[in-house]
């Protein structure tokens, strides 16, 4: 499995609720840690037992730092994040090209968008002309998504909000989740998982005209920074290792590796590796 990345390091704060434009507020835990999109999904893959590589850029030159992000997360585990994305925007086509042999070989590969977006479709192009199955994570959203996308994604997976950008309908609920995925689906891709946090997901494949909702079993979120991360670290994982599986059970059982994250602080602190989890999910 591959995976296109952002490398950061993140400041997370705890307070009681984020704060406002202008405005200052006590919290009461902080720390740093890793993180970025990409390294996270490939991190909760490795910890369920598959070998894994990254492609990233760190700053290395006057003209970028390492991406870095700034989160804060409120009492009911909620959070916001500003990311800044750095060097990692300037891996252009021929750092791209150096990772042929890795992406090529692969059985999956994961992109977001904490790289150039062009540089992520282009490696989603790279994987499908090797017949390497694709999830592409549209995260963090952008309105003007390159329709093409679609078309390279065999898994196309993102949560309420992004849903929400991309097809500009309120993505709140399992009915309005459904719409949506039926509405990104149109567009191209071979399925859609549309993440719901507490509410689990909903699956939609092309070859189905049936949009199932996977529910989740509750779980006390402390922090749901990175949940999303490690269900599609998860989803890869199961792509990879237990290709015959339905698509809908591999999301009921990421659904689950998610929710152990929610219980912690943090995000890859927070992943269970495979001997934490249920034998049933393996
Ligand atoms: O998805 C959560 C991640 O997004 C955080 O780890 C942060 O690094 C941001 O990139
Ligand atoms: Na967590």
């Amino acid at each position: 499995m591959y995976t296109l990345k952002l490398c950061s390091l993140f400041p997370l704060s705890q307070a009681p609720r984020l704060p406002r434009a202008g405005e200052t507020i006590h919290g009461h835990k902080f720390f740093i840690g890793f993180g970025g999109k990409g390294a996270n999904q490939c991190i909760q893959a490795a910890r369920l037992g598959v070998k894994t590589a990254m492609v990233y850029f760190v700053g290395q030159t006057s003209d970028a730092a390492t991406g870095a992000a700034s989160i804060t997360v409120n009492d009911a585990g909620e959070n916001a994040i500003v990311i800044v994305a750095g060097a990692n925007m300037l891996l252009g086509r021929e750092e791209l090209q150096k990772a042929l042999p890795a992406i090529s070989h692969a059985k999956v590969l994961v992109c977001q968008l904490e790289i150039s977006p062009q540089m992520s479709l282009q490696a989603l192009r790279m994987a499908r002309n090797s017949r390497v199955k694709t999830i592409f994570n549209p995260a963090p959203a952008i309105p003007d998504l390159d329709p093409d996308f679609y078309k390279v994604s065999d898994v196309f997976c993102c949560n309420e909000s992004e849903a929400k950008l991309l097809t500009g309908s309120s993505v709140t609920n399992v009915e309005e989740a459904h719409r949506a995925g039926q509405e990104l689906l149109k567009r191209g891709c071979g399925s859609v998982i549309i993440t719901l946090g507490p509410q689990g997901s909903v699956v939609l494949k092309a070859q189905e005209s049936t949009s199932k909702h996977i529910p989740v079993t509750a779980a006390t979120a402390v922090d749901t920074t990175g949940a999303g991360d490690s269900f599609i670290g998860a989803l890869a994982f199961y792509m990879a290792n237990y290709s015959t599986v339905p698509l809908e059970e591999m999301a009921r059982r990421a659904n689950q590796v998610a929710a152990v994250s929610v219980q912690a602080v943090g995000t890859q602190t927070s992943f269970p590796f495979r001997h934490n989890l249920p034998a049933e999910l393996f």
